[in-house]
């Protein structure tokens, strides 16, 4: 991984990029940041690409890098991932890099919720942050990191059953709702993955 001094090389504007993710919610994050860019995102179910490689890496990085990586070479297009997850201080500080295969080992979403918010209830530690790591491959095989994240707190109950993941009981820093409550254009303002694809549009504008 390197800064490229001159980017032109590998990356011409208005050049379509590929963004690996079938995760919906993401994908409207990620569309909604770019619009005002003359960048073109294409999504996984653009390209009706269904194949997904395993995320095997041990960081958000290792396997933002891997499914970059993947995208880049079975498209040839520009390709960035993320990975991201929640880290709660009274889980100490897991789910991490494992959060979706921890939520889908409850039976339901609010199992999980109610699981994490009896632990919060013992232990009286609600801090949480989620982390967000993005990987650009470029055309030329280049791999460059954006990275972001945003402390918060657990809720007490979980918010309205809207937004993926642990978005209803997950309250950013300062704000008196969870993301789930907010809307696209809120969670878009303070969410770790806007802190990292502002930077990564940063990189691709400047
Ligand atoms: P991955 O990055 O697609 O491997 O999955 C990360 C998992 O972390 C998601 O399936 C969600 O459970 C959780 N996650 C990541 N970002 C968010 C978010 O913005 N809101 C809620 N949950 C998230």
């Amino acid at each position: 991984m390197r800064l490229l001094k001159n980017k032109k090389k590998y990356f011409h504007q208005n050049k379509k990029i590929l963004f690996f993710s079938n995760n919906f919610y993401k994908v409207r994050e990620i569309k909604n940041l770019f619009k005002k860019h003359s960048i073109d995102i294409i999504s996984l179910k653009e390209l009706s690409v269904e194949k997904e490689p395993l995320e095997s890496g041990i960081n958000f990085i290792e396997n933002a890098k891997i499914k970059s990586e993947f995208g880049n070479n079975i498209t040839g297009l520009p390709c960035f991932a993320d990975d991201s997850g929640i880290c709660i201080e009274a889980l100490n500080f897991k789910p991490g890099v494992y959060s979706k295969r921890y939520i889908e080992s409850f039976n339901t979403r609010n199992d999980c919720f109610k699981y994490i918010i009896s632990k919060i209830r013992k232990t009286k530690i609600n801090r949480a942050y989620f982390k967000t790591s993005i990987c650009l491959t470029t055309e030329n095989k280049h791999n460059l990191i954006f990275e972001g994240s945003v402390e918060g707190n657990i809720t007490n109950i979980p918010s309205k059953d809207n937004g993926f993941g642990y978005d209803p009981i997950f309250k950013p820093a300062g704000f008196m709702k969870t993301f789930a409550e907010m809307t696209l254009t809120e969670k878009n303002k303070v969410s770790h993955r806007s802190i990292a694809i502002n930077k990564l549009i940063d990189f691709l504008t400047n």
